[in-house]
Parts: C-alpha cells; sequence; structure tokens
C-alpha cells in the first residue's frame, strides 16, 4: 500500500507500506528514530506519543496502537521534531528542563509530545491532558508545573506549520461512507478499521496476522455528531473526545463518565462505533446510549436497517451484524437530562470497567412513569435491567421503591467473578449504584471528580 504523509515537517512516501505494522515500529525500525519509546505496546503507557495533526486539529495518540495507513495525508510530530530546526527548544522542553520534569528519562518523550500537543490545542486541564502518559519515577508534579509554566508561551512556527498532506488515494482506505460500503460489500472478509484502539492489541499482543483491512478514517462524512431539537446523531467515526464535548452541555454525568474513558490519547483515537461494534460486555458507551433508547443504524451496500440498540448485542461474542455491514451511526431523542452514567473501576483513569450502570427515572407527581436502566459488566452483553424497571415503573418515587427495585437486580443478572472483580461485589456495587441515583436525584449530587485525596 501506497502512502503519504509529514513527517516532522518533511513529506515521505511509502510506496509499499505493510498495512498492518504499526507507526512506532516503523519509526524505531525503520527511521532509526528511537525517541519515541516503546513500554506496554497497548496504549497504556503513552512512552510512544506523538502528535498527529489532520484536517480535524492536531492529537496526542499512541503509536504503538496506529497503523501507517491511518496517517495517510497527515502529519506525524514525534520528540525528535519537537525541537525546532534550529535546535531551539520547544517551550514544554525548556519548561520540563526548568522544573526538573524527568529522572531517568524514559517518559519523557512521551510526556513532551503530550504536553507539545495540548499546548498547540491550548488546552491546559494538565491531570486530564496527561493521564495517559506513566511516569514511574519523577512524580506529577513537577511535570505538571512544567506544562503550567509553558501554558501562556506562543506556539512555535515549526509546529503551526503542521498540516494536513495530499493523501495518496488507495483502494482500501475510503473517502467516504458510500466507498465504504462499496468496498466492504466487494470484501466482506476483510476487518475494519476505525481508531484501532482495539484492534492494534491484536495485532501487537495476540500477534495476529490481518490479511485484508479496510481503514476508515478516510470517511470524513462518519465523523459527525449532529444535534437537532429531536435528535442527536453521532457518526460510527466520531471519537470520544469528540463524543465528550457533544455530551457535555447536553447529558453531563455521560461526558463526566467519558473523562474517565481511557486516556486523552486513547479517546482522541477510539470511535463510537468500534465501541458499539466490538460487542464487548464492558464497552463505556454502549449501556449509556442504551438508557438514552438509542438506535443503532447499520448499512451494507445501499441497504440501511435501524435496530433498538439493546438488540444489536445477541450473546456473548454475537451481534447482529450480517458479513458487509457495517455501522454507520447511533442515533437518540432529545430528552430532559435525568441520565446519570457511573463507572466503577480499580483506578480513576485509564481503566477498563469492573461495572458501568446507566440510569434514566422520570418521576411525574411523585410517581415513577419511566425508568430505563441499563449495565455493563454484568453479563455477557451491555443489557438492560428489565426487572428492576418493572419494579420502579408506577411506584412512588421513595426508599421503600428503591429497596425492592434493587432487590430485583439479582432477576436480572448473574454476573461473573474475573480480574476486575467478583460477582457479589458486582450485584452489590450495582445495587449501590441504584442507590446513589436515587441519593443523587432527591439531591444530594455526588460528582465522580469530587473525590480527591
Ligand atoms: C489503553 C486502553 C484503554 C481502554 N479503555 C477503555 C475504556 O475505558 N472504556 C471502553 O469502553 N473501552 C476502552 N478501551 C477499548 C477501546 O478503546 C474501545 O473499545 C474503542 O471504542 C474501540 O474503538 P476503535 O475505533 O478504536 O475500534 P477498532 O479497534 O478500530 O475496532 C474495534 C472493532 O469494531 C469493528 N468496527 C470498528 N468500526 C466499525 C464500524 N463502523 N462498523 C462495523 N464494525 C466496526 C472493528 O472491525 C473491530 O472489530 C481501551 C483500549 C485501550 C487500548
Ligand atoms: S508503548 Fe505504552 S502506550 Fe504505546
Ligand atoms: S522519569 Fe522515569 S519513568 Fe518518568
Amino acid at each position: 500500500m501506497a502512502l503519504t504523509f509529514r513527517l516532522n515537517g518533511e513529506e515521505v512516501r511509502i510506496p509499499d507500506a505493510d498495512p498492518s505494522a504499526t507507526l512506532l515500529d516503523w519509526l524505531r525500525e525503520e527511521r532509526g528514530l528511537t525517541g519515541t519509546k516503546e513500554g506496554c505496546n497497548e496504549g497504556d503507557c503513552g512512552a510512544c506519543t506523538v502528535m498527529v495533526t489532520g484536517a480535524h486539529g492536531s492529537k496526542a495518540l499512541n503509536a504503538c496502537i496506529l497503523f501507517l495507513p491511518q496517517l495517510n495525508g497527515k502529519s506525524v510530530r514525534t520528540v525528535e521534531g519537537a525541537a525546532g530546526p534550529d535546535g531551539s527548544l520547544h517551550p514544554v522542553q525548556q519548561a520540563m528542563v526548568d522544573h526538573h520534569g524527568s529522572q531517568c528519562g524514559f517518559c519523557t518523550p512521551g510526556f513532551i509530545m503530550s504536553m507539545v500537543t495540548a499546548h498547540a490545542n491550548g488546552a491546559t486541564d494538565f491531570d486530564d491532558q496527561l493521564a495517559g502518559n506513566l511516569c514511574r519515577c519523577t512524580g506529577y508534579a513537577p511535570i505538571i508545573r512544567a506544562a503550567e509554566a509553558a501554558q501562556d508561551a506562543p506556539v512555535p512556527d515549526w509546529i503551526t506549520r503542521d498540516r494536513p498532506v495530499e493523501p495518496g488515494i488507495q483502494p482500501l482506505l475510503p473517502q467516504s461512507a458510500d466507498e465504504l460500503a462499496d468496498l466492504y460489500q466487494e470484501h466482506p472478509d476483510a476487518t475494519l478499521i476505525a481508531g484501532a484502539t482495539d484492534v492494534g492489541l491484536w495485532v501487537t499482543k495476540q500477534l495476529r496476522h490481518l490479511p485484508k483491512m479496510i481503514f476508515l478514517d478516510g470517511c470524513t462524512d462518519l465523523k459527525g455528531i449532529e444535534i437537532t431539537d429531536s435528535t442527536v446523531r453521532i457518526g460510527a467515526m466520531a471519537d470520544m473526545n469528540a463524543l465528550r464535548a457533544a455530551m457535555e452541555p447536553l447529558h453531563h454525568s455521560l461526558a463526566e463518565m467519558l473523562r474517565r474513558f481511557a486516556s486523552q490519547q486513547v479517546r482522541a483515537a477510539a470511535t463510537v462505533g468500534g465501541n458499539i461494534a466490538n460487542g464487548s460486555p464492558i464497552g463505556d458507551t454502549p449501556p449509556a446510549l442504551i438508557t438514552l433508547g438509542a438506535t443503532l443504524h447499520l448499512r451494507k451496500g445501499n441497504s440501511r436497517r435501524e435496530l433498538p440498540l439493546e438488540d444489536f448485542f445477541l450473546d456473548y461474542g454475537k451481534q447482529d451484524r450480517q458479513p458487509g455491514e457495517f455501522v454507520e451511526a447511533v442515533c437518540f431523542p432529545r430528552q430532559p437530562d435525568v441520565l446519570k452514567v457511573y463507572k466503577l473501576s480499580k483506578r480513576f483513569d485509564q481503566d477498563i470497567s469492573a461495572v458501568l450502570g446507566a440510569f434514566s427515572v422520570t418521576a411525574e407527581n411523585g410517581q415513577i412513569a419511566a425508568a430505563r436502566i441499563a449495565f455493563g459488566g454484568m453479563a455477557g452483553i451491555p443489557k438492560r435491567a428489565a426487572h428492576v424497571e418493572a419494579a420502579l415503573i408506577g411506584q412512588p418515587w421513595n426508599e421503600a421503591t428503591i429497596q425492592s427495585a434493587a432487590a430485583a437486580l439479582d432477576q436480572d443478572f448473574t454476573p461473573m467473578s474475573d480480574m476486575r472483580a467478583s460477582a457479589e461485589y458486582r450485584l452489590e456495587t450495582a445495587r449501590n449504584m441504584l442507590w446513589r441515583y436515587y441519593a443523587e436525584q432527591s439531591g444530594q449530587p455526588v460528582s465522580v471528580l469530587g473525590v480527591r485525596p
């Protein structure tokens, strides 16, 4: 596959790229650019962070789970390109020196590239921006101090010059949903690659060979999030950071949960379509979207169908999707914001949920008129709590009702024990989430960001 992109300001053409090669391996092995480090090789540590600039701006991304074709037409900046061509340090580099932000230095190139990207984007919420970079020795305080010290310095011109380049058009890099539809119908055996935050690990960790890959990143018409008076339509290729920004004014609790979806680097790549299509029982968006009454829009060639999102998940590892069919969008009705989403994981940042509960209950004149509740991590699929909902509807909105509804949870779920949580713990915390929802709706709000040491 022939690819064109810019690397540290210089245009690069690769005539015969292996589509399953990662940017990290290519940088280190083909270009000798060893500043980009390999730590975990699975998107967890941020040692491999680079800045990627495309038509939609600059993102910090993990090079270890980024396939080369995802860069076609874009600009890549590695730590070797953080300083200017004349050797002058980027303001964040100088600040890291001034504030003693590095000890052994292994994590430092990754931190620098997250900081360069945050600086270019004017982002100053550094706890959040740097949560995907692990440092085992310096401690975060000097690093955050350095980021703060550099935040008002002008963006250097060698960084502002990063821009997309004319991409070489490739058969397996469709540029629109229509092209994708044709191509996938022709090659139903291909693996679709959206953000590659799941598929990347199939290659780096499971050492799987993917003989045919179709990359969706060029399908810009699948990236939009449209909000009208009646509907919210999320394109399959919308990433988690875009979803978070769109949800902030509509469903604040969902946006707050997404702040805890992996890390900045993973959210910048991970798509809503991938989070649904992977069929994972512990994906964070499906329970929330199910609770919002979402409809999944699937497309195969020119035929389209819609189904309630909850019906897409048939069984563990089994979804209602035909060969050659892909997720085009997910839609839900505009509604008053009574949604709360609670994510339970061992770490605050960068961790997969043990249990995720999403709640939407409406009471009228003290009686529960409607209830939609869904959980992740409680079954082989993201699933509604039908018995809990039935125990709520028509009942008074009070503690006695919550008590009996919480007891009904056993009828809805028989969770499993695994490394994230035991079955008993899952059931108990899921019940507690219902109590928390009741407490919050009764005027005792609890913010996940409120828990501070
Ligand atoms: C470090 C790390 C942390 C993570 N933390 C979380 C977390 O906190 N919460 C969470 O939910 N997930 C988490 N994940 C998992 C992952 O980020 C999500 O599942 C993500 O949404 C997958 O989206 P993607 O675009 O990267 O999918 P990809 O990896 O590109 O694809 C995933 C699957 O979906 C298919 N697919 C993709 N798009 C479509 C489409 N439009 N139509 C049909 N099929 C499609 C692919 O073929 C593949 O089978 C984490 C992953 C990593 C590496
Ligand atoms: S090497 Fe750890 S995130 Fe890439
Ligand atoms: S300085 Fe050693 S890991 Fe961060």
